[in-house]
């Protein structure tokens, strides 16, 4: 035979081969119609027919194909019955399916019949409360029994929880569709693994492991074919060696292990911080998910924010301390994770971080007095880590947990009255919900004072000057929600001091945090911009915008106002101002201004109008005379003018608008995506005219160009 012949014969050997492999998929099922049409229902679990999606008080259901599936859910879980398929003869290798619901072999399952005897049954993944509603593939090996005709039988026998089952998309195939086991090796020569992240896709466990030992392990939502976006892991630490990439489960054809790619630089890093709804001047992670700032803390020139951060998708998980610095608030750069899992499910919850500046812990090395942060490590308790190099590397302290209880979120601050670390902690005891202080000399070794109920995670605690008096101070305590009291702090206790819990912050705003070690006792704080979205993105949620904390006095005691760092006036560029008009009823724009980034101060005097105020970019910023109240976009605050005048300065980024009313008395956080073809501002009376005392606008710059 000449080359050319054998050629040709081993090309078409070879081609007999994959028609071989690839029969085309028979569809037994694809429950699409209204009908279950030949398949036979008993009982009253089916329901009249396939179910297009979640039943009545169902989870969300997903992972089906096109528009019904198959859903014994039907009034609940207490119902029972069967839904058995017509004849079918086998002529594939597999029968694959797509099944979710209850784990309850034989009660609730899918069985293939031979002579009314199961010779295959499958159940879905749950059998405890909580788990999910998602269908996933399954497939049987039936090779044996090509050329047999059996029956399906689905089966839902069980009335108590996960007492359902739900089935589609049965196929006859020539490929396994289940998704096995699978892994990849590479040698690490660059310092960024890309991992293709598909929304929604179901959840794997990723593993790196290394010489037999697992250093990396999380979930992530991994794309088996077109992905939304890559996430990255900087694997550095590993440079030179051969690391296998580990995945619970991916399916035969799956794509994901060869997308996964090394790269010096970071995915996309082209298009990074120019993404369409990036924005600008808000913090916002390269990559994935945000929630709590964590371990706000300056020192040596540089403002440390830390974050709860999933790296790897961009829905809350796999909570690592994302790191970023600041020369001036504003002007962030994001360095690498701070804090790792310890193991997988043992996250590094939220937490604070101080200078040790006395060196009481014994961790200085060098001139430079160490970094300390406390955080909850979710399997074990309150932990301590310290750094020498600015907060880049992290060390545990070997004593960890440091204290052990049902809380979180711990907050460190140096009390110098009694020379003492205090830590106040959220607890959780007797059905109710607490912050629990306790104290250190060495913030090592911690001691239970005492605890005050009715606060609700993240604490934070401080004494600031009222009116400015340094000789006149009085302490803050507020959790998550942002709500304070004042009070006394002795290092031991807090007592509350007069009238109960006051609000600052409305809206989208939660976890917030003031740094400590700040020049000058400046109280300065972010908080989670908890809600801000962004379409398509590759990250979510954003900090609110910094602000300056001071107490003053007003007519109803002491009160917390908040303003704009004054950093972010560097960001203004074209200014435009308004004198003094009359606002006609009615919705006016004002003429000739641009720029989607906008940070305005206006003065109005209501006059006999109900209502007034702006319309910016589409968010209308409106106050109601009659019933005290500001509301921006779906935020209301109650507000009461001080001297008759409405002041207000609004912040216009590209997922939120930001309010600060008379002089910071009262802030509100929107989640909202301005309009960008609507009108930048617009004057808005309702009534009877109002007056617009003065305004000035300042387009503003990104802050992810250099300072
Ligand atoms: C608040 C919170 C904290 C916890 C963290 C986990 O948003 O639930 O209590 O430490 O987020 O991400």
């Amino acid at each position: 035979m000449s080359r050319t012949m054998l050629t040709i014969c081993l090309a078409l050997q070879a081609a007999i081969a994959v028609q071989a492999a690839d029969r085309p998929d028979v569809l037994v099922a694809d429950f699409e119609r209204e009908s279950y049409g030949e398949w036979k229902a008993d009982g009253e679990a089916f329901g009249p027919g396939p179910a297009q999606g979640a039943l009545p008080g169902q989870m969300p259901v997903s992972g089906y194909e096109g528009q019904r599936l198959v859903n014994s859910f039907y009034r609940g879980d207490g119902t029972t019955g069967t839904l058995t398929s017509p004849p079918l003869r086998l002529e594939r290798k597999f029968l694959n399916f797509l099944i979710g619901g209850g784990m309850h072999p034989e009660q609730t399952c899918i069985n293939l019949l031979i002579d009314g005897k199961a010779v295959r049954t499958a159940t879905g993944p749950n059998d405890r409360p909580g788990g999910s509603e998602r269908l996933d593939w399954h497939t049987w090996d039936v090779a044996d029994l090509e050329g047999q005709t059996v029956v399906l039988q689905i089966v839902d026998r069980r009335t108590d929880g996960w007492g359902h089952i739900n089935v589609d998309h049965i196929v006859q195939s020539d490929r396994r569709m289940q998704a096995e086991p699978a892994s990849r090796e590479l040698v690490v020569k660059q310092r960024y693994l890309h991992l293709p992240v598909k929304n929604g896709a179901p959840s794997r466990r990723m593993k790196f492991v290394l010489d037999g030992q697992t250093v990396r392990e999380f979930d992530i939502e991994l794309a088996d074919a077109s992905p939304d976006f890559f996430a990255f892991s900087d694997v550095s630490k590993f440079a030179g060696k051969t690391l296998r990439v580990e995945v619970d489960r991916l399916p035969a054809d799956s794509q994901a292990l060869q997308a996964i790619a090394l790269s010096e630089n970071l995915p996309a890093a082209d298009q990074m911080y120019q993404e369409r709804h990036r924005p600008q001047f808000h913090f916002t992670s390269r990559r994935g998910w945000l929630n709590d700032p964590n371990g706000l803390v300056y020192f040596d020139g540089e403002y440390h924010l830390f974050y709860q951060h999933n790296p790897y998708g961009v829905q809350w998980g796999n909570m690592h301390w994302g790191h970023a610095v600041s020369r001036d608030l504003i002007h962030w750069q994001e360095l690498p994770l701070a804090l790792y899992p310890v193991r997988h499910g043992d996250w590094a919850f939220s937490g604070s971080a101080v200078v040790d500046a006395k060196n009481t812990a014994g961790w200085q090395q060098g001139d430079q007095p160490p970094l300390v942060a406390a955080y909850t490590s979710t399997g074990r308790g309150e932990a301590i880590v310290y750094s020498t190099d600015r907060g880049r590397t992290w060390s545990e302290f070997e004593g960890n947990p440091v204290v052990r209880h049902a809380g979180r979120d711990p907050r460190l601050l140096w009390h110098e009255p009694t020379r003492r670390w205090v830590m106040a902690v959220y607890h959780e005891a007797e059905g109710k919900q607490w912050i629990a202080f306790h104290s250190s000399p060495d913030l090592k070794t911690w001691t239970y004072h005492s605890r005050i109920e009715g606060f609700f995670e993240c604490p934070d605690l401080f004494e600031a000057a009222v009116d400015g008096d340094p000789n006149r101070t009085t302490w803050v305590l507020y959790a998550a929600d942002g709500q304070y009291v004042l009070g006394d702090f002795d290092g031991r206790e807090f007592r509350p001091a007069g009238s109960g819990k006051h609000a600052l912050w409305h809206g989208a705003f939660y976890a917030a945090q003031t740094f400590t070690n700040t020049p000058h006792g400046r109280i300065v704080q972010i908080g989670w911009g908890r809600g801000v979205t962004f379409p398509g993105m590759p990250f979510n949620q954003q900090m609110t915008v910094p602000v300056e904390l001071s107490l003053r006095t007003t007519s109803e005691g002491v009160r917390l106002f908040a303003q704009p760092v004054r950093e972010l006036e560097s960001l203004r560029q074209k200014k435009h101002a308004w004198s003094a008009q009359a606002i006609e009823p009615g919705e006016r724009a004002l003429e000739n201004v641009s720029g989607e980034l906008l940070d305005m101060e206006a003065e109005f005097a209501p006059g006999e109008a109900t209502r007034l105020g702006l319309v910016v970019r589409g968010v209308p910023v409106v106050y109601d005379v009659k019933k005290r109240e500001l509301t921006c976009h779906n935020v209301t605050a109650p507000l009461t003018l001080d001297d008759g005048k409405l002041r207000l300065r609004v912040l216009v980024d590209r997922g939120s608008v930001e309010v600060f009313a008379n002089e910071g008395r009262v802030a509100i956080s929107a989640a909202v995506i301005p309009k960008a073809d609507a009108p930048a501002v617009k004057l808005l009376a309702e009534g009877s005219a109002a007056r617009l005392n003065s305004l000035m606008l300042h387009e503003l710059g990104s802050a992810w160009s250099a300072p």
